[in-house]
């Protein structure tokens, strides 16, 4: 009676959450994109594909075919087994042979993602990431309070083996995540060399890789090495995804995993929003099946090429010595590093204000327990309209010569 009377009286209207949340804040990422989206920021803060490339005309002509076609587009579905096999054909043109039994559709790769930590996760276990982990990595596995193992990486090879052997000598942690390319946010490639030490380790060790490839198919020209899955389709879970190749808001992406392990993971997807949507699995798939992905994606390689140069040109003309970047070869960011003592955090609250420009910090790379990096700075060249880049850099630099 007394617990009925005090919840009809709201004495204490907090509700008991779970014990993760208590160390749960609000993510960076989110609070700045509402200033950083405001058109008179010249923002190079978030991953964001740029819009005016979306291959909207063709995307439009397939989902009116799908729903012309068969009312079932936009009804409750079982997996499509075209896009299946499309996804196999992708991953052909990224060297790896596989088959469609082993892809599982996802809502994009944060899903395939969180799948992957689902499946892989107990509570409290550990996990080996790099020192700047993508924060919706972070997000995802938040909930099993993991204990982050972090390994450095190294600006030109990647993420450094030899540490990941001492963590392993020591413990067996539930899997280690790492991105071949154009690594979010240091913009590294893994040199080969470094996937074959890697997925060599994960197979002595039994201890899986989540192998995060979204910016795998952004790729400028360099020579391009497979990604692990190539090398160990037992050991590496491989996530892929459309948002980057073409467009984000169609929210679909794939999982490539031994078939033993999809039926788990189907479960846990179906558990988490039934099926990815059907109209937008249809819709990929007829919009593959016209051939148009190869002559997109090489417009997109070339936009986001030049934006790239144009936005190195621009670093170097404004930072010159006293930062030092990188020419990725894939992805969507440059990398900064600036001696020891700046601040970028710290400075970002007048770069929106005073300059009106946006980057990511750092910091907000770091995770629980591990370094944290404050003088590390991360642009995307992707969204900013190429005439912008280099005003944009001139201001940011600008700030950094003006005291606060
Ligand atoms: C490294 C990395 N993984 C996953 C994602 C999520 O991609 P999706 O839109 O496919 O969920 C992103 C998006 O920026 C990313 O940078």
């Amino acid at each position: 009676v007394s617990a009925l009377s005090s919840a009809a009286g709201r004495q204490d209207p907090s509700i008991a959450l779970a014990r993760w949340t208590t160390h749960a804040e609000p993510s960076a990422l989110q609070e700045l994109l509402a200033s950083a989206s405001h058109p008179d920021v010249t923002s190079f803060a978030l991953g964001l594909p740029a819009e005016e490339l979306f291959p909207r005309d063709a995307y439009a002509a397939a989902v009116q075919e799908v729903l012309r076609e068969d009312p079932r587009a936009l009804q409750y579905g079982p997996p499509s087994s075209a896009l299946r096999e499309h996804v196999v054909e992708l991953m052909r043109l990224r060297g790896v042979e596989c088959r469609a039994e082993q892809v599982l559709l996802t809502a994009g790769a944060q899903q395939g993602v969180s799948l992957l930590s689902r499946l892989l996760l107990s509570p409290g276990a550990s996990i080996i990431t790099e020192e700047h982990v993508y924060p919706g990595f972070q997000q995802a596995v938040q909930p099993f309070e993991p204990v982050y193992r972090t390994v450095p990486t190294d600006r030109q090879s990647g993420l450094d083996v030899t540490a990941v052997e001492h963590v392993l000598r020591r413990e067996r942690p539930a899997f280690i995540y790492a991105s071949p390319e154009g690594h979010n946010p240091l913009s590294v490639s893994m040199a080969r060399e470094t996937r074959a030490r890697l997925t060599a380790l994960a197979a002595a060790y039994q201890v899986p890789i989540i192998e995060d490839d979204v910016y795998g198919f952004l790729g400028y020209g360099e020579a391009a090495s497979p990604p692990m899955l190539a090398l160990d389709p037992d050991f590496v879970l491989y996530v892929g995804s459309f948002s980057k190749i073409l467009a984000p808001a169609l929210r679909v992406g794939w999982l490539v995993v031994p078939p033993r392990l999809l039926r788990l993971l189907s479960v846990l997807k179906e558990s988490t929003d039934i099926d990815t949507s059907t109209l937008s699995q249809r819709a990929v798939a007829a919009y593959l099946s016209t051939g148009s992905l190869p002559a997109h994606l090489t417009r997109l390689r070339h936009a986001y090429r030049d934006r790239r140069d144009t936005m190195l040109a621009a670093v170097a003309r404004h930072f010159g010595t006293r930062a030092s970047w990188r020419r990725p070869s894939h992805g969507v960011f440059v990398w900064l590093d600036f001696p020891d003592g700046l601040d970028t955090g710290a400075i970002l609250p007048r770069a929106l204000e005073r300059e009106r420009v946006a980057f990511l910090p750092s910091e907000i790379f770091s995770v629980p327990g591990g370094p944290r990096q404050r003088n590390g700075m991360r642009l995307n060249f992707s969204h900013c309209a190429p005439a912008r880049i280099d005003d944009g850099i001139a201001r940011l630099a600008r700030l950094l010569d003006t005291p606060a």
